[in-house]
């Protein structure tokens, strides 16, 4: 199994440039079925989950083509509207096929996503809503069966927590029904803002994007569009602990700022320098850790997205913090790897308690899930000695060229057991 191997100690310094945003680049290529004609995204980054949501729309009859980071996608022959459990599984976000595939054909079959590491990550939501629409939703032999009659309608429907996942399917789905729809206590999440601009680029009338009231008025039929991903803000706040957590300088470049407002905030709070540039942020990390109290909320409050990594820094900091968890009822899997590296942490449900130590120790650990995995990546690099981490499929859903940037910056780090 592929394994990195991380000697820590050194300052991070120098510049690394964000990718394009996994969270925003999955549901607008979910979003090319609901066109038969050509659309090209670009700033694609190379990921696992980007890979897996390619393959799965190839398998339902796609034409996919990349050149360097734009993917073309001509979704004209569409097969079949069935996405199989070994997709799905491996990637809940296979989940946001759904939509289009209803709005565009009026059926489609897709395995139930299943929990994951995080959180049991139910679909309810997203069901409620096509139902909302006029769907007609059977479960049966671990799949959802949803079919419309002739179009879905417009519906007004409330979210009963600003779901991401659920507010995207629900847009797609919208963009193509009859009538107007307006989905409440919607997600607000950058992401969701540049799938509506890539919705309306295809001829859509998608509104309130941004807001906790999305409104789409549908249209009889879409066309082929072309789109510019957004940066990856969960990458860039990544980077940008990384040079808290070592005492460097890093100019993380092609951010947005105004996404990472509460990670600049925390990560400020904490005693860092950080120093908008034009289209990039420098983060300057000082001697010493202040500790900070987080609550993770939806956008535009401080995200679940980077918890893990703001716990690491949180473990050497000087005195304790706390952090609540309020979105995944089960986002504190790294801790026990973190402690085993020496940190000191006490987890009660959704909530935990990091008294800040003076180091972190090298050690054999694994990466529970995406973001966890990142959590581990941050302590070994200003952990003493060699730290190995196992399971490193987890980071590369969501860490384009991870090695590559970390050496950039000075990291010490190599991957093994790429032919175990
Ligand atoms: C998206 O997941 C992101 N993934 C997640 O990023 C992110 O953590 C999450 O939004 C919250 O910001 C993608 O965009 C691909 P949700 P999603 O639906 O859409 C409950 C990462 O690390 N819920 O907003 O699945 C759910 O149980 C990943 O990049 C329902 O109850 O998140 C959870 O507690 C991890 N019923 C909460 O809402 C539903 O029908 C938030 O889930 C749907 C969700």
């Amino acid at each position: 199994m592929e394994r990195l191997v991380i000697r820590g100690g050194l300052p991070l310094m120098g510049k690394v440039r964000v990718s394009g945003a996994k969270n925003a680049v999955l549901p607008i290529i979910a979003s090319t079925l609901l066109v038969e004609n050509t659309c090209q995204v670009i700033g694609v980054p190379r990921l696992a989950d980007v890979n897996t949501i390619v393959d799965l729309i190839s398998y339902m009859g796609a034409d996919i083509s990349w050149v360097e980071d734009s993917l073309t996608v001509t979704a004209r022959n569409i097969k079949n509207c069935e996405a199989p459990y070994n997709c799905v599984s491996k990637m809940r976000a296979s989940f946001l096929i759904m939509g289009p595939l209803l709005a565009r054909f009026g059926q489609t079959r897709i395995s139930l996503p299943g929990g994951c590491n995080i959180g049991t990550r139910p679909i309810d939501l997203h069901l409620k809503g096509f139902a909302a629409m006029g769907a007609e939703i059977s479960k049966e032999g671990g799949y959802v069966n949803a079919r419309v009659k002739d179009r879905l309608i417009g519906a007004r429907i409330y979210l009963d927590f600003p779901s991401v996942g659920a507010t995207e399917n629900i847009m797609m789905a919208a963009a193509l029904a009859d009538g107007v729809t307006h989905i409440e206590n919607a997600a607000e999440e950058p992401e969701i803002v540049d799938l509506a601009n890539f919705l309306n680029a295809m001829g859509g009338k998608v509104s309130g994007a941004g807001t906790n009231v999305v409104v789409i008025e549908g249209v009889p039929s879409l066309k082929g569009a072309r789109h510019n991903v957004i940066p990856d803000r969960v990458e860039a706040g990544t980077y940008m602990v990384a040079a808290a957590m070592t005492g460097g300088d890093i100019y993380v470049e092609n951010v947005i700022t105004e996404h990472l407002k509460p990670v600049i905030a925390k990560i400020e709070e904490t005693g860092a320098k950080v120093f908008n540039g034009g289209d990039g942020i420098r983060v300057v990390g000082s001697d010493t850790i202040r500790p900070v109290n987080i609550q993770t909320l939806p956008y535009p409050g401080f995200p679940t997205d980077m918890q893990a990594q703001m716990m690491t820094l949180l473990t050497r900091a000087q005195g304790t913090s706390m952090i609540v968890e309020t979105v995944f009822e089960n986002r504190f899997m790294h801790t026990e790897e973190l402690a085993r590296m020496g940190a000191d942490i006490w987890i009660d449900g959704r909530v935990a308690v990091i008294k800040g130590v003076p180091e972190l120790y090298a050690a054999k650990v694994r990466a529970t899930d995406l973001r966890g995995g990142a959590s581990l990546i941050l302590a070994a690099l200003c952990a003493k000695g060699e730290t190995e981490i196992s399971l490193v499929h987890h980071v590369d859903r969501g860490y384009e060229k991870l090695e590559q940037k970390l050496t950039g910056l000075g990291a010490d780090i190599r991957r093994i057991g790429a032919n175990d």
